[in-house]
């Protein structure tokens, strides 16, 4: 693989591989007990010292597989490799969540997951997002489709958006779950009901094989969107903003075709990319 760009399938077999034994990491660990190690943005947004030792793990397998290849990385930023290739220089780039759902991994609900995408040229090719308790186990390449368990995914054929489950969540700050809040006060009563599970990546897992329907929120960071994303667009979803933006921090809504305009509008209305 020395010297040419690998294929996106030979990039998600590295990060099987390595996403499978980060997830075994913070599994042993959640059994040992957890320790906060910090808080970040919040009071609430809490990092465990696993959410540390996974990403670490991560990092110190891609930087033996891998070691000119930059890492975004929840916990400890960008880190650069050994070359001078980054996300707009013909390079691969990773991005890892090591725990999305560390609310969920800190109270013992089996919710929560290690999120490890490739980019090529700034474009996610490649992912993976394990369950660290259930080992479910979601897989996409870019053109290659988005895989369960052997299974090829494909998301809801809902039509009618007063029929969808939808799931969102909410960030951190108070002043933004507020505004979330209104955001869904104000969708609850045009759809089936509303899922807050606690992991964006699981999310967008779900909603690619329509376990949700669909799946909205603001304020996402690269690490919950990379991997999930594009196993959500593989699998028939359309990923984007609003007004035509791309998915962002602004917003990822993400939402079978023919539920996409309907669910757009109203979170236009409800101004979902705005506020705080
Ligand atoms: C969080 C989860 C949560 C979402 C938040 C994220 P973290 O990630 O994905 O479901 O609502 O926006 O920050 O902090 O558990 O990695
Ligand atoms: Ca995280």
């Amino acid at each position: 693989m020395t010297g040419s760009t690998p294929t996106p399938q030979e990039l998600l077999t590295i990060a099987i591989d390595v996403a499978r034994k980060a997830a075994d990491t913070a599994y042993r660990m959640r059994g040992e007990g957890v320790v906060v190690a910090a808080t970040k943005s919040t009071r609430t947004d809490v990092v465990t010292a696993a959410d540390r030792a996974v990403e670490r793990q991560v990092l110190d397998a891609l930087a033996t597989l891998r070691p000119d290849d930059p890492v975004l990385g929840e916990e400890y930023g960008e880190e650069n490799g050994g070359g001078a290739t980054g996300p707009t220089g013909g390079g691969v780039r990773w991005i890892v969540d090591p725990i999305d759902g560390t609310v969920n991994y800190l109270y013992g609900l089996p919710h929560c997951a290690v999120s490890l995408a490739a980019e090529v040229d700034g474009v996610v090719v490649a992912g993976v997002v394990r369950n660290v308790f259930t080992g479910e186990e979601w897989t996409a390449t870019v053109g290659g489709g988005a895989w369960r368990a052997g299974q090829r995914l494909r998301c809801s054929t809902e039509t009618d958006l007063g029929q969808a489950l939808v799931a969102t969540g909410f960030g951190y700050d108070a002043a933004r779950r507020s505004h979330q809040a209104r955001v869904v006060a104000g969708l609850i009563g045009h759809v089936r009901d509303i899922r807050r599970l606690g992991a964006a990546a699981l999310d967008l897992c779900l909603a690619a094989e329509g376990r949700v329907d669909a799946y909205f929120e603001k304020g996402l960071a690269a690490w919950d969107q990379a991997a999930g994303g594009l196993v959500a667009s593989e699998a028939g979803l359309r990923v984007a903003g609003l007004r035509g933006r791309p998915a962002g921090p602004d917003l990822v809504l993400a939402a079978p075709e023919a539920l996409f305009a309907p669910l757009h509008d109203r979170l236009d209305d409800l101004d979902a990319a705005g506020g705080p």
